[in-house]
Order: C-alpha cells, then structure tokens, then sequence
C-alpha cells in the first residue's frame, strides 16, 4: 500500500542486513518469499508471482502468491473489478461503494470516502473541516492532519508556530518547512550530499548541520544507506506539490488518502499529476531513496514493483499490455473457464492479465483464443475437419463420413448450406443453395471461394492470385494493405483516380516487429504507410510486419508453390489436412503457413520464450515450423523459438 497511513515498522534481527535472493524458478503461484533467520542474520528467498498474482511482503515472515485484493482490500472510493476487490464485497462502475451518511458503522473503512466512523453516536460522519476539533488526522479532511487537537491542512503552518505531529518517517504534517525542533516549526535539516551516501548498519547519519540524525537504513542489495532528510529537495517538492493534490484527494478513503486505487479512477491530469508527485514522495515515504539500490530482477518484481509501476506510468505516455500465463489457480473460475481475463490493479498498475489453463477442458473439448482477443473463453468442441481434409475416422469430419482418409463432402447439383459444404473442386452457391464447379479464371464472382482455389475473386471476376502488376485496379477501399490478386500482395488507394490499386508493398522502417509505444504508429521505409502498434504476448508492444518484409514475400513465393494443389483442397477452407497426402506440397504448405503466421501475428510470436503461450495459442504455427525444421529442432520449444529470430531476420 502507498504511504497509508499505517506505521511500518522496520523489523530487522541480527547484526546486519537482510540478505535478498533470488529463487530457482521465476515464477510461482505458490510461496513468493521463503523467510529464514536461522544463521542469526534475515534472509528472504524471493520468487516472483505469476501475472495476475501478487507477493506482499512483511518483514521477517514468508509470503505466499495471492489476489492483491485478498491481502490489501480496497476502501469505497477505489477501483475495483469484481465485488471481491471490495471490503465492502460491493463494486459498482469500478468503484468500491460504501457505507452512506448517518449509517451505523463499526469501522471508518466500511464509510463512504468523505466519511469516517464516528464514536457517539457510532455512524459515518462527515469528514472535519480545516479548525475543528479532532483527536486522529483520519477525521480530519483529506487535505489536513490533527495536529494538536486541530485539524490543519498538511504543510500550513509558518516558522515558529507551535505544532507536535511527526509520522513514522519524521517529517511535521502541519509545518510548511515539514521539520519540527523544540515544539515549533523549524527550517528542516538538509543531508551532505545530493547522491545517496553509504553508511554502516545500526549506526546514525548525521544532517549538515552536525545535529540531527536518523538511523542508517538496510536496501535489499544488503548494504546500507542514510534515508532523506526533510529539507532535501525530494521532500520538500512533496510538500510543495501538497496543495494540488489535496485539491484531488476529497474523491479518496480517508484511510488511504494518497493511494494509487483512488487516482487511477480520475481523469489523467489528476493521475498524471500524482503519478509524479507519488514517484518522488516514495523517495522519502516508502524510503525508496535507500531501496532504489537494488539490481536484482526478483526483487524489482515483487518488493520494489509498486514503486518501479508508479514511476514507470509516471515518465512516459504508458500503456501496459496485458499480460499472460499460466495458471493452476482456477479456483475463482466458472465451470469449463479455460482463460480468465481481468481488469485490475497489480502492484500499482492497472492493467488486464489473461491467465491460462488448458488443462480444464474435458476430452473432446479445447480452448480456442488468440492473443489480444480479450475476455474470458470456455472450452468448446474440438473443431471438425472440412470436406476434402485428411481424416482417419468418420467422427472427425464435419460430415461424419470419413472415406479413403478424406472427409466426404456434398457432391455436384446437391443441396448445401454452408461454403464449406461441398467436395473439393465445388462451392456452395448460397443463390440456388447447390454444389456447384468453381468458376474459372476470368468467371463471375462475389466471393473468393466462389473461384478456383489458386484463383481469387476481384471486380467480381476470378483471377490467378498474386497476379496483377502494381498499377492494376483492385475492389475499391480508401485504404491501403494486404491484396491478395496483387503481385506484390498489397494495393493502396489511388487519390488522382479514387480507385485502389496494385503497389510495391511497402517495408519496416525499423528492424521487422521492433519495439514501439502502444498508441502510436510504426512506419515504412517511405514514411507514406503506417501500422499502429500492436501489444505482443510478454507485457511490450511491437511493431507489425508489413507486406514488403522478408515474412509475407516469403509467404506468397510459397503460396505460389501449392496453389494448382489447393484445387483439391475446400474451397472455402484451406488448412494443413488438405496436404497430408502429399509430402512435398506438406512442406511447402508449413512454410507457407509459418511465413503466414510471422506476417499476420508478428507482435504476439515475439519473445514467446514461456512455452506454454506458443503451445497454447500457436499450435498449429509450432507444428508446422517444427515440422520444417525438425533436424536443427532443439529439444525445447524456448530454442526453436530463439531459432524462430534468426529465421525472421
Ligand atoms: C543497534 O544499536 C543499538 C544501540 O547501539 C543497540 O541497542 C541495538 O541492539 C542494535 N541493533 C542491532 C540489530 O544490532
Ligand atoms: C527470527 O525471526 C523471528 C521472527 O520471525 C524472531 O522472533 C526471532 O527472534 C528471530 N531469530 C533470530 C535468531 O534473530
Ligand atoms: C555531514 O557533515 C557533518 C559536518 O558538516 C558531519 O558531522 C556529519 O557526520 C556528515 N554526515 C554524513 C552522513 O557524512
Ligand atoms: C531493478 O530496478 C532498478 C531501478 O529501476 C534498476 O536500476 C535495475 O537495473 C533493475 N534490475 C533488474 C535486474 O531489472
Ligand atoms: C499445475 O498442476 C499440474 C498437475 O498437478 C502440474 O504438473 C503443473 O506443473 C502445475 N502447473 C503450474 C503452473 O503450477
Ligand atoms: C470472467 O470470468 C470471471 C469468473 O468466471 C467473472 O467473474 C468475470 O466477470 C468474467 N469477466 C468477463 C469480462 O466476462
Ligand atoms: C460416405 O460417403 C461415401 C462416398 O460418397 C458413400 O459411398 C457412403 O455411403 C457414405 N457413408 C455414409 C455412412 O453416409
Ligand atoms: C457475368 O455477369 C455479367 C453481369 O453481371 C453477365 O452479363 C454475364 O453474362 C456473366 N457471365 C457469366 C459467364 O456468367
Ligand atoms: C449462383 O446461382 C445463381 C442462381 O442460380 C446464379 O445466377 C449465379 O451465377 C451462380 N453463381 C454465383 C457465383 O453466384
Ligand atoms: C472508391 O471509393 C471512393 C470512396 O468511397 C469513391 O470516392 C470512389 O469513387 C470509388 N472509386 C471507384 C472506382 O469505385
Ligand atoms: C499451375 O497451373 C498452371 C496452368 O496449368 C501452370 O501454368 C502452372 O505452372 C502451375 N503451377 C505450378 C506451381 O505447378
Ligand atoms: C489452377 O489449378 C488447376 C488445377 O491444378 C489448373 O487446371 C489451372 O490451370 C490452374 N489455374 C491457374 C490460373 O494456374
């Protein structure tokens, strides 16, 4: 939790810092931190939590992978997803509801924000303004603390002006210079140095001036360091960054006043505003001045997560991808739930987890997805293969009648429903709802499986595909992309003619699926096309392929190879069952797929080293890329995915 307003107590045995390290596997759903001080000194084993999962760290005790909201409940006021997220267990338009005015209370966090739980008599009662009469800073409003029985606005009160309150780190809630000295406010101390300085454990560090002092604090790197003081720069642009953010804190929990949960619900100056004003308040609240000293990857991913988010979100125009893996933990799942998606806040970022579990679906049943489709999927029937496919046994085929190893399908002047209906070399026309012959080349046309396979329809006429020189006119779209009766694959449109037309396809600018900030757009080498940035599959965004790079030229020099073969294929479906009776067109037609596969989902193949992401939603890409590559294919799928690079590049 960010700087609530609970006291953290900096619990360390021994005669010298914790020591930090990192555990064999790198991820767990399990114990994310395994604590031991057998040895006499603090030592913390720590895994990261699968996405979606999250570690809370409490001193000298170990820690098992939980929902965040299971260990930090929110307060009404904040963002939630389900009701579960509440303390109140009531969420509705994202936010957790409380108790209203003048109801029975028996604890501040069930009052609405702007209320606590008042004592005589025991309901929720509006927050005291500015002067009142208090005894705790939670009754006061959010802008002001109880300093001496008062309530005060944080940071108001001049030089000289008697005050008391000091929190756990220090500094005077009510004083402007954020220092008290002999029971008035005082000019703050000021540290030696701007950078941090090294000190011994359980020693003090002194201020400037040779007086004031504070205890030398552990990082996780096992060393130790001076904390701020409260006339540092850091703690002084806190306090002056107070006014503004009390103007936005009325919306929040009195109990949690300065939490990411509530700030995330305004409107982006609000949040953009605290993000900033957070990331530095951390440096003195959360005494990141002394654990920013931290290098190791399993620390940065759970401990120091909240606080890396916050100044993450903080430094550029933010976006996270959502984040995948995979889970045993179901037991918030409905029946046959294979993936679970959520909306919601993991270590001071709000951002969407999709976590997988194949292993749910009954025999007969499989989980179909593709990344960055979103939203929960069930288990379904595993898809039946089409008229024309290779089967082995009739319960395969769409048609239930498998004969000489291929699905029967409906035959020449019988009555079909569905394109995929009919034997290979026939369509189903949905006009006179009969099988009839594909139309040859320069035939009429209204849809591509109308024609011959290796034909495609344009201009309502059959043509050979990727045949038309760039110039060529296209069916009409006022965009630019894929064509599949091109040439060169790609056709833009033409403003002096208001017509699409064959072009050269246009190239990546940057190296193939580089790197890019989800909400802008990646160019070509020309700078004329452009293609949004796509979320991939491991919490980046990339760049996608466009039609002139090395995958989709590639692809449509394979295709050419297996068209006439395509013939004997469904002519409204064309997958990898059609080719198994011929091993050369198998081949040919795995290439053809895999390039296809790199051109059309580039972003989300990328880094795909957690196996189960390609497994789970790549199948058949895998299946053909390893069928092609079976003599360099390693005994891991995370090498041939390294392979994968090399062959992209
Ligand atoms: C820290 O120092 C104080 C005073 O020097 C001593 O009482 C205390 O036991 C020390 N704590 C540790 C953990 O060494
Ligand atoms: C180990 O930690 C526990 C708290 O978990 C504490 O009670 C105990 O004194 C510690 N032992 C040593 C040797 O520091
Ligand atoms: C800072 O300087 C003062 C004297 O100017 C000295 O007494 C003090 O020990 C120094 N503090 C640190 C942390 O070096
Ligand atoms: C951990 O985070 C710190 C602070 O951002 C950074 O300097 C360091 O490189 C990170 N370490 C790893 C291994 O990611
Ligand atoms: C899930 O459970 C299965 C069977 O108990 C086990 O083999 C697998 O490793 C577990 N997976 C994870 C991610 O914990
Ligand atoms: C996803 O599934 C969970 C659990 O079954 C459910 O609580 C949640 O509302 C679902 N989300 C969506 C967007 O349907
Ligand atoms: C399956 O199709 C074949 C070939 O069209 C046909 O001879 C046979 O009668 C069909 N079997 C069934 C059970 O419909
Ligand atoms: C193709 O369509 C045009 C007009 O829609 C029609 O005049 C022509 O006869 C059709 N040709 C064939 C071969 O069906
Ligand atoms: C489909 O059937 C209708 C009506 O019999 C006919 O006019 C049309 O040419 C046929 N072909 C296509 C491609 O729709
Ligand atoms: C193509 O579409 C655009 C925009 O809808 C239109 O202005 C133009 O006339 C169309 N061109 C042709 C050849 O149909
Ligand atoms: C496909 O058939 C056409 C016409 O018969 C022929 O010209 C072409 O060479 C064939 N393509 C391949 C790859 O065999
Ligand atoms: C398409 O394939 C068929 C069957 O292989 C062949 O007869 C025909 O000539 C091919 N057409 C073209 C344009 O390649």
């Amino acid at each position: 939790m960010l700087f609530g307003l609970l006291i953290v107590p900096l619990l360390v045995s021994g005669s010298s810092c914790p020591v930090y390290k990192c555990g064999k596997s790198s991820t767990t759903t399990g114990r994310c931190i395994s604590f031991s001080n057998s040895t006499g000194v603090d030592n913390y084993v720590i895994t990261p939590c699968i996405q979606g999962l999250a570690c809370d760290f409490i001193p000298e005790q170990s820690s098992e992978c939980q929902y965040p909201t299971d260990y930090e409940p929110r307060y009404p006021g904040e963002y939630c997803a389900e009701d579960q997220d509440c303390a109140s267990y009531n969420c509705f338009g994202s936010k957790c509801l409380g108790l209203s005015a003048g109801s029975a209370c028996s604890s501040t966090s069930a009052c609405n924000a702007g209320y606590y739980c008042g004592t005589s008599p025991s309901v929720c009662t509006a927050q005291l303004a500015v002067g009142a009469t208090c005894t705790r800073t939670i009754q006061c409003i959010n802008s002001a603390v109880c300093d001496a029985g008062v309530c005060t606005t944080y940071f108001s009160k001049a030089l000289g002006a008697a005050s008391t309150l000091k929190d756990y780190r220090g500094i005077a809630l009510a004083c402007s210079s954020g220092f008290i000295s002999n029971g008035v406010c005082a000019a703050a101390p000021v540290s030696n140095s701007t950078s941090v300085i090294s000190c011994s454990f359980n020693t003090s560090c002194y201020a400037k001036d040779g007086v004031n002092k504070k205890t030398c604090l552990c990082s996780y790197d096992g060393k130790s360091y001076c904390p701020l003081f409260e006339g540092d720069s850091q703690v002084q642009q806190l306090i002056q960054g107070m006014p503004t953010i009390n103007s936005y804190s009325s919306q929040c929990h009195t109990l949690n006043r300065f939490g990411y949960a509530c700030y995330v619900n305004m409107p982006s100056t609000a949040l953009s505003y605290y993000l900033t004003w957070a990331a530095n308040a951390e440096l003195y609240w959360g005494n990141e001045w002394v654990y920013q000293k931290t290098t190791q990857k399993c620390v940065n991913e759970t401990i120091q997560a909240p606080y890396l988010n916050i100044v993450k979100q903080s430094t550029s125009q933010y976006y996270q991808c959502p984040m995948y893996s995979k889970t045993n933990t179901t037991a918030r799942w409905s029946a046959n739930q294979c993936i679970f998606a959520a909306n919601d806040i993991y270590y001071d970022n709000h951002y969407t987890t999709i976590q997988v579990n194949d292993a749910v679906c009954p025999s007969g049943q499989a989980c179909y997805a593709s990344p960055n489709s979103g939203g929960n999927v069930t288990c379904t029937s595993v898809a039946l293969r089409y008229a024309g496919d290779y089967c082995s046994a009739s319960s395969q085929c769409q048609s239930g009648n498998c004969t000489n190893d291929a699905c029967v399908g409906i035959s020449l002047d019988q009555k079909c429903v569905n394109p995929t209906d009919c034997n290979p070399g026939l369509f189903c026309n949905t006009t006179s709802s009969k099988c009839e012959y594909n139309v040859a080349v320069g035939g009429n046309c209204s849809n591509f499986y109308h024609c011959q396979n290796n034909l495609t329809c344009n201009l309502n006429t059959c043509v050979p595909v990727y045949s038309l020189a760039n110039g060529d006119q296209v069916d009409n779209s006022t965009t630019y992309g894929y064509n599949k009766a091109c040439a060169s694959g790609f056709a833009a449109y033409d403003t002096t003619t208001y017509s699409r037309k064959c072009a050269i396809a246009p190239v990546s600018n940057n190296s193939v699926n580089a790197l890019c900030n989800h909400g802008t757009s990646c160019s070509d080498t020309t700078g004329v096309y452009t293609k949004g940035c796509q979320c991939g599959t491991d919490g980046n965004a990339y760049c996608p392929t466009f039609e002139g790079d090395p995958a989709p030229v590639k692809m449509i020099q394979y295709f050419k190879k297996i068209a006439n073969y395509t013939t004997k294929c469904n002519s409204a479906n064309i997958d990898a069952y059609c080719f198994k009776k011929s091993s050369t067109m198998m081949k040919y037609y795995n290439y053809y797929y895999t390039y296809y596969t790199e051109y059309m989902d580039g972003p989300t193949l990328k880094n795909t080293e957690d196996s189960f992401l390609a497994d789970f939603y790549f199948p058949e890409y895998w299946s053909a890329y390893n069928s092609i590559h079976s003599s360099s294919y390693g005994s891991t799928l995370a090498m041939s995915i390294a392979a994968l690079i090399a062959f992209t590049a």
